[in-house]
C-alpha cells in the first residue's frame, strides 16, 4: 500500500493524512475482493523497517490502524471476514494489540474471507524466527533435518495457515517486494501500478485481477505442457 506520503505531499497535507486516506482505500480493496470472490487479502500495513520512521508518524499510523479496526469490526462480522495478523504484533503498543485481539476474537469463526494484516512484518525476520523454531524442534528430537522439505519448513512461517499469494500488487510506481512474503512469492504474479495507494479503487483492483487472468503460470513447465495438461483426456 505504497504512496500515502506522496499523495499527501502533492496536496500540501501532512503525511498522516495520506495514511488516513489510505485506510479508506483498504475498505474499497476489501469490498472489491469480496465482489470478486477472492478469499485471502493480505495487506502490508507496517513493516519491520517502518519502525525507523519519525516517532509521530509511527504512532499516528498505529493509531489509525486501531481506529480502523474499531470502526470496521461490525462490518467485518457482517461480511463474515476473519481477521488474521502476520509479523510481530507483540511489538505493537498494548492498546493496538488489545484492539487486534478484540477484532480477531469476534471474527475467528469465519472461513469464507480472510483479511490478513502484515504488522511489524519482514520476510527475513520471519525466516530467522522459523529457523529458530525449527532448530528447537530438531534439538528436542521432534524434527529430522534429513527429511526437511519445503512442506515441512513452511509450517514454521507466519503464513503456515494461508495459501501462497497468487497475485501481489504494489502501488505508487515502485517495483520492489521490500521484504514482503519473499518465500511465499516464489510463484506469485507481480503487478506494479503507478496509482498511489489512497487513489487505488475497486476498479484498479479489477484491472489488476484482469491482467492476472491473462498471464500464463508455468511453474517451471513449458507452455505446451500446460496446454496438454488442461486438455481433457479422451
Ligand atoms: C506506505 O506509504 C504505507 C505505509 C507504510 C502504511 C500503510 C498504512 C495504511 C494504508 C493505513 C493503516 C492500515 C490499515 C490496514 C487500516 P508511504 O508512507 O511509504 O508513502 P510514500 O512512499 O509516498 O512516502
Amino acid at each position: 500500500m505504497d504512496g500515502n506520503g506522496r499523495w499527501a505531499r502533492a496536496r500540501g497535507l501532512p503525511r498522516i493524512e495520506g495514511h488516513r486516506r489510505g485506510s479508506n482505500a483498504v475498505r474499497e480493496a476489501l469490498q472489491g475482493c469480496r465482489d470478486l470472490g477472492i478469499r485471502y487479502l493480505t495487506l502490508y500495513a507496517f513493516s519491520s523497517e517502518n519502525w525507523r520512521r519519525p516517532q509521530d508518524e509511527v504512532s499516528g499510523l498505529l493509531g489509525l490502524l486501531a481506529t480502523y479496526l474499531k470502526k470496521e469490526t461490525a462490518e467485518l462480522v457482517k461480511n463474515r471476514v476473519r481477521l488474521r495478523v502476520i509479523g510481530r504484533p507483540q511489538d505493537l503498543p498494548e492498546n493496538v494489540q488489545q484492539q487486534i485481539r478484540r477484532t480477531m476474537e469476534k471474527t475467528a469463526a469465519f472461513t469464507e474471507h480472510t483479511l490478513t494484516l502484515a504488522l511489524s512484518y519482514g520476510s527475513r525476520q520471519e525466516v530467522i524466527e522459523a529457523i529458530r523454531a525449527y532448530a528447537r524442534e530438531v534439538a528436542a528430537g521432534r524434527e529430522d533435518p534429513d527429511t526437511c522439505s519445503w512442506e515441512v519448513f513452511r509450517r514454521y512461517l507466519y503464513t503456515r495457515d494461508m495459501p501462497d499469494p497468487d497475485l501481489i500488487i504494489r502501488t505508487s510506481g515502485e517495483s520492489r517486494l521490500s521484504n514482503f512474503l519473499m518465500l511465499q512469492a516464489a510463484y506469485s504474479e507481480l503487478y506494479f501500478t503507478p496509482v498511489l495507494w489512497p487513489d487505488f479503487t475497486r476498479e484498479h483492483l479489477f484491472e489488476a485481477v484482469e491482467a492476472f487472468r491473462k498471464r500464463e503460470r508455468r511453474y517451471g513447465m513449458t507452455g505446451d505442457q500446460l496446454r496438454d495438461a488442461s486438455t481433457p483426456a479422451t
